[in-house]
């Protein structure tokens, strides 16, 4: 194993130490990292939780987590035991009481001087967004933030419940923290087919020059779920998927396909011309809203062969719920590169497959010169970001079926990360916590773009939430939303494309 040197020693703190985020997602990702020689060579992971609990306990729930969820499978005894040594205290405590941040400052101190060496302090915040602003208030109050360019906190989403509530949130975190100590995650940003959009577009001469208007006919983003709300209906019938997954993870898919190229690859840069996008989203007209928005929730159905409940029938959900576990948004962007081109997004759960991509629809040849016998399959030119699960890029084309005849089928020439780099790409959480720990916030949100964000779907979120959808349930499981997202793009006659994986030499649709 070796050891990334160039990372100063960290103290890392996981407010929610016993959390089911901690549990899935960080510990397996900062395990896989250093199973990668990625960890600084000193670093101490502290928790912090409500609810007490014994080392030998804390370390048996976290190693129970990497089994069942690292994407390396089970740990190896030998090397748990060595980033177990690193999980040093899970501290139990009040997060409204100043004592529990005094007895972390202790801590991190006395580990500082074991090491006699000053650390980086990443504070993550891996909590219920309520206790937010009192965690950063009492690390305030307790002096824990105030070196600037050591003290970073990574805050989870939702960050803001709507505009209003986000702004009020950046305000108040500013009156203790700097902008630039911020890390706001959109795990969506950290996962490698979404950090290659940039590398796709910016990295290749070809694209850039038709990447617009006058050859792209429209743009489509999927983000599709076949799990249901799961445990999590407590917080999801307070959210919905507009909140939950258009406000961030697909608004951010769209700023990188839209966005202009960056004059330099830094935070600032990138997020400058992200933002621009996410500011140029013409305001969705409230009178028309039902051309431009759609909402679903899933009733009972079928996933692969099993019955599965509604919605209302979840676990933590209000049986008359009118939460949409379905949105899908059709988005202009005024700018000159796109306008009157249509973004069309879609994301659901209980749909019949898990599928993130997004799809580039080329227009038309201008001129069509072979006959028509010879286009019966014809299509224009598509390209297919595959964000997940099969992460690759896919470019359909014409081209002549072999035969004394002239006709013409679509192919595809197809990238596929597992097969070009014979590796699984880490986990969106490796990524982040290690720029993170770097101090490199250009996968992280500024509050800029949250509050964009939140200005987009705005006017759909002031609708939805005063006029109650009349048809919920509106899809059963296991179809591909109701039939409003179907009218939604329809109307402008086009239709969502499924993602079709062609087998060498077999003509697509
Ligand atoms: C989260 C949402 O941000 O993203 C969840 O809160 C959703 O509701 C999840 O299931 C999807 O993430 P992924 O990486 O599985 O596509």
């Amino acid at each position: 194993m070796t050891n990334d040197n160039e990372l100063l020693p960290v103290e890392l703190v996981i407010f929610g130490a016993m959390g089911d985020l901690t549990w899935r997602k960080l510990v397996p990702a900062l395990f896989n990292l250093f199973l990668d020689g990625l960890m600084p060579e000193k670093f101490a992971i502290f928790g912090v939780d409500v609810k007490p609990v014994g080392i030998e306990e804390w370390h048996k729930h976290l190693l129970e987590g990497v089994n069942q969820f690292s994407r390396r499978g089970k740990a190896r005894a030998d090397p748990w035991k060595d980033f177990a040594s690193h999980l040093v205290k899970c501290l139990a405590g009040d997060f409204n009481n100043i004592t529990t941040f005094q007895n972390l400052a202790k801590a991190l101190s006395s580990q500082e001087k074991a090491w006699d060496e000053h650390a980086e302090h990443i504070f993550y915040l891996a909590t219920p967004p309520g206790i937010v602003e009192t965690i950063v208030h009492n690390l305030g109050a307790s002096h824990q933030v105030s070196d600037h360019k050591r003290t970073r906190l990574v805050f989870e989403k939702p960050f803001g419940h709507d505009l209003d509530s986000a702004r009020t949130l950046n305000h108040n975190l500013l009156k203790t923290l700097e902008e630039s100590q911020i890390y706001r995650i959109d795990h969506y940003l950290g996962k490698e087919t979404v950090q290659n959009i940039l590398a796709f577009r910016f990295a290749n001469a070809l694209f850039e020059p038709i990447w617009d208007r006058r050859y792209i006919d429209h743009v489509q983003i999927t983000v599709a779920e076949q799990v249901g709300v799961e445990h999590r209906g407590g917080y999801y019938d307070h959210s919905g998927a507009l909140r939950d997954m258009i406000q961030n993870h697909l608004l951010q898919i769209l700023s990188l396909v839209a966005m202009e190229p960056p004059a330099a690859f830094n935070a600032d840069e990138i997020r400058a011309r992200k933002v621009d996008v996410l500011r140029a989203i013409r305001p969705i007209p409230v009178d028309l809203l039902h051309r431009y928005a759609s909402r679903g929730q899933y009733g009972p159905g079928w996933i692969e062969g099993d019955r599965v409940v509604g919605y209302r029938s979840e676990p933590d959900v209000d049986p008359g719920s009118n939460t949409e576990t379905f949105a899908a948004l059709k988005l202009f962007i005024d700018n000159w590169r796109w306008q009157d081109i249509p973004f069309y997004l879609r994301t659901g759960k209980r749909l019949p497959q898990k599928l993130s991509h997004a799809v580039i629809q080329f227009r038309p040849v201008p001129h069509q010169s072979f006959p028509a016998s010879a286009n019966q399959d014809w299509l224009p030119n598509r390209l297919e970001i595959d964000i997940q699960p099969d992460e690759g890029i896919r470019l359909h084309f014409q081209a002549k079926i072999p035969g004394v005849d002239l006709r013409l089928s679509s192919q595809e020439m197809r990238f596929s990360y597992t097969e070009a780099f014979n590796t699984t790409p880490p986990e969106a959480y490796e990524t982040l916590l290690l720029d993170a720990m770097r101090g490199d916030a250009t996968l992280f949100m500024r509050a800029d773009q949250v509050e964009s964000a939140w200005g987009v779907i705005a006017p759909v979120l002031d609708v939805w939430s005063s006029v109650a959808p009349s048809d919920f349930p509106n899809y059963p499981s296991g179809t591909w939303g109701p039939a409003s997202a179907e009218a939604l793009i329809a109307q402008d006659g086009r239709r969502w494309l499924q993602p079709v994986f062609l087998e060498p030499g077999k003509s697509g649709e």
